[in-house]
């Protein structure tokens, strides 16, 4: 078996985390990769280079010691659930936006689907151009890249699907409840911990392409935000008071998604939607505004229809439906 370099350091990784927290012996890693034990050993040599360390115990083999805290991602496909290498994966160091990287590779023929991360984004993009803050190597920096074979008017629901599985994901993961303001927010008490940004590329009526991206803070401390958003911003670590495991909660966010992502294909999605939505909807029975244009339009959020677009009861009692693309919202004290 002829193994590329990676491969057989994303085996022992994956042998030594299933058999955690007991050892694997040098010998057994070596006929499951194939090569021999020396060569198993400078594969163990090039992961402490990146900050594995292991533990070698006589007569029994090696077990993992530490894993590099930063994103890796090796370890982050070793964690991965699914054995299933159908949706690779690219950790860059600083891109633009993974939202545009994503973007150039569809463009440049890649095949989907396929996700990238950075530890950094130096333009990281939110809804209507607005910044997303990217330079916290303690957070993710999340693009799924795909090319649906769906009709494009089944979008609308798209991010909203996606924003309840992750409130469910960081539910399981960190037993702390996210909620959702529609369409793209992910929030605990007023604080925005995540964003959503889809982006797909219609060909006259077909999809071409999609990109889902998602800036989730993970581990940045309270105290240490840029002051412009000191008071609007928060993390899971915060919010938990427990620092996340970043690579684990990488493996599981991809898991989550690609699952997610397929459910909306297969229209499998829309009961629950519409059953999970109240769960994690923080607007609803709140007053808001909602700016359209030089509109703005003042009422009650009363949840989203089954298109995804917001219900809001406006001042004269009537129910007005407004879709994500044309407005933004604010809140009416
Ligand atoms: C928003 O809140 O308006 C959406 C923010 C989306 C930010 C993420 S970070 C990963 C991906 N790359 C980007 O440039 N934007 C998204």
């Amino acid at each position: 078996m002829l193994l590329r370099m990676s491969n057989a350091e994303l085996v022992i990784l994956r042998e030594l985390i299933a058999h955690a927290p007991d050892c694997v012996s040098g010998t057994a890693l070596a006929a499951k990769l194939g090569i021999s034990r020396v060569a198993i050993w400078q594969h163990m040599g090039k992961l402490r280079e990146q900050g594995f360390e292991f533990q070698a115990i006589r007569a029994k083999g090696y077990r993992l010691q530490k894993k590099p805290a930063g994103l890796h991602a090796t370890l982050i496909e070793a964690l991965l659930r699914s054995r299933k290498r159908d949706f690779p994966l690219t950790v860059l160091d600083t891109v633009d936006s993974t939202n545009d990287e994503c973007a150039r590779q569809l463009a440049a023929g890649r095949p989907a689907p396929f996700v990238v991360l950075a530890r950094e984004q130096t333009h990281g993009r939110g809804r209507f151009g607005r910044v997303w803050h990217s330079h916290d190597q303690q957070n993710l920096y999340a693009s799924f890249a795909f090319r649906p074979h769906i009709p494009p008017q089944r979008m609308p629901t798209f991010t909203l699907w996606m924003g309840v599985s992750i409130c469910e994901l960081i539910t399981n993961f960190c037993d702390v409840q996210a909620g959702l303001k529609w369409p793209n927010d992910i929030v605990f008490d007023g604080r925005k911990a995540g964003g959503m940004l889809t982006e797909a590329r219609i060909d006259s009526d077909q999809m071409r392409d999609l990109v889902f991206g998602l800036g989730l803070n993970i581990n940045q401390p309270a105290g240490s935000w840029p002051t412009e958003l000191a008071c609007r911003a928060t993390s899971l670590a915060a919010e938990t008071g427990k620092p996340i495991d970043l690579n684990l909660f990488a493996a599981a966010l991809i898991g989550r998604v690609f699952l997610a992502y397929n459910q909306f294909i297969a229209g499998d999605h829309t009961e629950t939607l519409a059953k999970s939505w109240p769960n994690y909807d923080v607007l609803r029975g709140h007053s808001i505004a909602v700016l359209n244009g030089t509109q703005r339009i003042e009422g009650t959020a009363a949840g989203i229809d089954e298109a995804g677009s917001l219900l809001l009861r406006n001042t004269r009692g009537q129910t007005q439906r407004f879709s994500a693309g044309e407005v933004t919202l604010e809140k009416v004290s």
